[in-house]
């Protein structure tokens, strides 16, 4: 099964008709204990903190669309991250994007700082910027690509290159793109994280993280910290994402579709000061991301002439678009990401320009998605 097309794995890694009933669909095993024939004799699961049947359907199906040896699947993308910032002890040193997720960045400085893990924020796609930064005590880089809100991109291969030369790990969140769009383990990286609340969910329903590593002993790892932390997610919620994720090839190619559409709108309306999207020739990171993606994806960022005034006033005017935080949904979304999403990153280096909206483009009607968009830029224009 693992030579297998991506649309097939999609449907069917780690899934197979329910050997008792025939069921297509993997059983929702709500069970919180399992029976033991003696004490340790048992089918493979004890107590469903640490092993449930249908995370472990969940957990297959994912790690083989990563290319991974093992993944892990958590109650929520930072309850992923938080495992993985686990395997850090007191002392060390991380380097982070200058631009990533807000939350990334508050769970790094607030939670983990606390503990004694301290933190360098460089521009990734400078790799000297990479070299500079790194000390005796550096044991990891986080990298976001395509980055949240910004949509910058790193060159996996070429920071795992850095990484691997002083023995650092390299871990990609691989959120905006998901592994149909791109595959950090092959390139290089060593762990993958995920906020399966987006793409690999799809429908705004489910609240869940992953992590995906190259190699089995790091994923023992992080299993340790998955079930000693607890943050696992519910039978259900493994149900909900394991059935996005069937469809993530067909909904990403529309997601690819409609963002390009929606950039060329955009960049056509003279309230625009400036389009965000790696699809874009003139983007920084174009080149890198036509080798190491195969599409550029549904998020995308735009500035507005009349700052932040113009922003909130473009999104709170759309109707197709729902102001409202998340992405990678069906549904489109707009936000504010200085207001919203990155609240938590004010008055830091990652903090966002006022002016700036975050596009979440979703799967209806082109023609739809470029009148309520256009509609709502003429009133600042
Ligand atoms: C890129 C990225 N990573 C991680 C997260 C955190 O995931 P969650 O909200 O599922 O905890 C988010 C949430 O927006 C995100 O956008």
């Amino acid at each position: 099964m693992s030579t297998a097309g991506f649309e097939t794995l999609a449907v069917h890694a780690g899934q197979e008709p329910d050997p008792r009933t025939g069921a297509v669909v993997a059983p929702i095993s709500l069970a919180t204990t399992y029976a033991q024939a003696s004490v340790g004799e048992h089918l493979g699961f004890e107590y469903s903190r640490s092993g449930n049947p249908t995370r472990a359907t969940h957990e297959a199906c994912l790690a083989t669309l990563e290319g991974a040896a093992a993944g892990l699947a958590f109650a929520s993308g930072l309850a992923a991250e938080n495992a993985v910032l686990h395997l850090l002890a007191p002392g060390d040193h991380l380097v982070i994007p200058t631009d990533a997720y807000g939350g990334t960045f508050r769970l790094i400085d607030r939670v983990h700082g606390r503990g004694g893990v301290t933190h360098s924020a460089v521009d990734l796609a400078d790799l000297v910027a990479v070299e500079e930064a790194w000390r005796p005590s550096t044991r990891m880089v986080w990298v976001e690509t395509p980055s949240n809100p910004l949509l910058n991109i790193v060159d996996i291969a070429a920071v795992a290159e850095v990484a691997q030369r002083h023995g650092g790990l390299v871990v990609v969140d691989n959120t905006f793109a998901t592994p149909y769009l791109q595959k950090p383990l092959a390139l290089g990286a060593d762990l993958v994280v995920h906020s399966t609340t987006k793409y690999l969910g799809g429908h705004s329903d489910v609240v869940g993280g992953f992590v995906a590593a190259a190699d089995a002993g790091r994923a023992e790892e992080v299993a340790f910290f998955q079930n000693a932390l607890g943050g696992v997610p519910s039978p259900f919620d493994c149900f909900l994402v394991l059935r996005g994720i069937k469809t993530l090839p067909l909904r990403m190619d529309r997601h690819n579709a409609n963002a390009a559409a929606v950039v060329a709108a955009l960049e056509s309306h003279p309230a625009v000061t400036r389009v965000l999207y790696p699809g874009r020739d003139d983007h920084p990171g174009h080149a890198v991301a036509a080798r190491q993606m195969s599409g550029f994806g549904g998020m995308v960022s735009f500035v507005v002439a009349g700052g932040e005034p113009a922003a909130l006033e473009v999104a709170r005017s759309t109707e197709v678009f729902t102001l409202a935080e998340s992405l990678g949904a069906v549904e489109s979304l707009i936000e504010h990401p200085h207001r919203m999403t990155h609240a938590s990153v004010a008055g830091s280096a990652l903090a966002v320009d006022p002016g700036l909206v975050r596009l979440s483009v979703g799967v209806e009607s082109e023609a739809d998605l470029i009148a309520d968009l256009v509609l709502a830029l003429d009133r600042v224009r």
